[in-house]
C-alpha cells in the first residue's frame, strides 16, 4: 500500500473544518435533498501519514521513530453520518487510487467512484454527465499548488448546486510571482493566469510599468508591491466576481507562523436559502 505523507501544522486544523461542514451540510439538507454528493478532486489515500523520527538516547531514554496514520479527506467523507448519496474520488496517481480502491471495499453498499486522472478533466467529464437540478454537492478542492485552473472553478460555478471547499497556496503564488517583475518565468506567469483566470494580477501586484528615464533608459526592474494579505484579497476578489458566494477565508500558517494557504468556501447556488444556510454554517466553522 502507498502511504502518503503530507501535511504541516495546520493540515488537521483545515481537515477539521472541512468535516465540521460536511456533518452539518447532510444534517441540515438531508430530508429535502436525496442526492446529496461528495466530490474530493485531490483524495489522497484516504490517510495521512505522519512520521515522528526517532530519537536518539542521551541525558533521556532515546524512543524509535513513530509511524502515526491520521484520516485523510477521503476516510472523513465516508465517515459523515447522514451519509452522502454518492461520493467520488479523484486521484493523478495510480498507487493513491490503488488505496482508495482498499477504501471502498471497507463501505459495501455505498455510491464510491474513484476516476484517475488530472482533477480539472475529471471535474469537467463529471459536471458535464451529471444533470445537476434536484442534487447538492460539497467538492473539496486540495491540490498541493496552483493545479486548479480558473476553467474549472467556472464550470463547478455553472452547476448551482455545489459548494466548495478550496484551498488557495498563499506559499506557491507568493513564490512564482517573484519579488523583481523581470525574473518571472513565463512559464510561472501562465500558471498563474490559469489559476486566477486573469493576467490582471500582474498589474495589481507590481510597481507602475517600466519607467522610461530622460536619457530614454528603460527601468524594468520592477518590484513586486502586494504582500500576503494583498494576493489574499485579489484571490478572494476573483473568487466572488464567479459565485455568488464566498465567506472570508481562514488563514493556515505553517509551524512558523509563516502563512501557507487560504481555506475558501465559495457556493455556487445563487437562491437566497441556500448561501443562507450554507454562509452561516460556514461561517460559524471558518470564524471558530
Ligand atoms: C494535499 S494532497 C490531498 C490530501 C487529501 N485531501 C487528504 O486529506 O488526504 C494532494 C493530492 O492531489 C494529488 N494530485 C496532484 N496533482 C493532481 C491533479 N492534477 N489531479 C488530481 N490529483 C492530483 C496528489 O497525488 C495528492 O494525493
Amino acid at each position: 500500500m502507498s502511504d502518503h505523507e503530507f501535511g504541516n501544522v495546520s493540515t488537521d486544523l483545515k481537515l477539521s473544518l472541512v468535516e465540521a461542514y460536511l456533518s452539518a451540510f447532510t444534517i441540515a439538507l438531508r430530508s429535502q435533498f436525496s442526492d446529496l454528493w461528495y466530490i474530493d478532486a485531490f483524495a489522497g489515500t484516504g490517510e495521512r501519514v505522519i512520521k515522528h523520527k526517532a530519537i536518539e538516547a542521551g541525558l533521556f531514554p532515546g524512543t524509535e521513530e513513530l509511524i502515526e496514520r491520521r484520516r485523510g479527506s477521503a476516510k472523513i467523507a465516508l465517515d459523515i453520518k447522514p451519509a452522502f448519496d454518492r461520493v467520488v474520488f479523484m486521484e493523478k496517481k495510480k498507487t493513491y487510487c490503488r488505496a482508495l480502491e482498499a477504501l471502498k471495499t471497507q463501505h459495501p453498499g455505498r455510491q464510491i467512484d474513484i476516476v484517475r486522472g488530472d482533477a480539472n478533466d475529471a471535474i469537467e467529464a463529471e459536471i458535464k454527465s451529471v444533470k445537476w437540478a434536484g442534487k447538492r454537492g460539497v467538492m473539496f478542492l486540495d491540490p498541493y499548488g496552483m493545479a486548479v485552473n480558473w476553467s474549472t472553478l467556472e464550470k463547478i460555478r455553472a452547476t448551482e448546486a455545489i459548494d466548495v471547499w478550496y484551498l488557495v497556496s498563499l506559499a506557491g503564488l507568493f513564490r512564482q510571482a517573484t519579488r523583481d517583475r523581470t525574473k518571472i518565468e513565463e512559464k510561472k506567469r501562465a500558471a498563474i493566469t490559469r489559476m486566477l483566470g486573469t493576467d490582471g494580477w500582474e498589474r495589481a501586484w507590481y510597481d507602475a510599468p517600466p519607467k522610461i528615464d530622460l536619457f530614454g533608459v528603460v527601468d524594468e526592474n520592477v518590484q513586486r508591491i502586494a504582500d500576503v494579505e494583498a494576493i489574499e484579497t485579489f484571490v478572494e476578489q476573483r473568487l466572488s466576481s464567479l459565485f455568488p458566494k464566498v465567506l472570508k477565508p481562514k488563514r493556515l500558517k505553517n509551524a512558523a507562523g509563516v502563512p501557507m494557504f487560504s481555506l475558501f468556501l465559495a457556493i455556487s447556488n445563487p437562491g437566497g436559502k441556500a448561501i443562507g444556510l450554507a454562509a452561516r454554517i460556514g461561517n460559524s466553522i471558518l470564524k471558530s
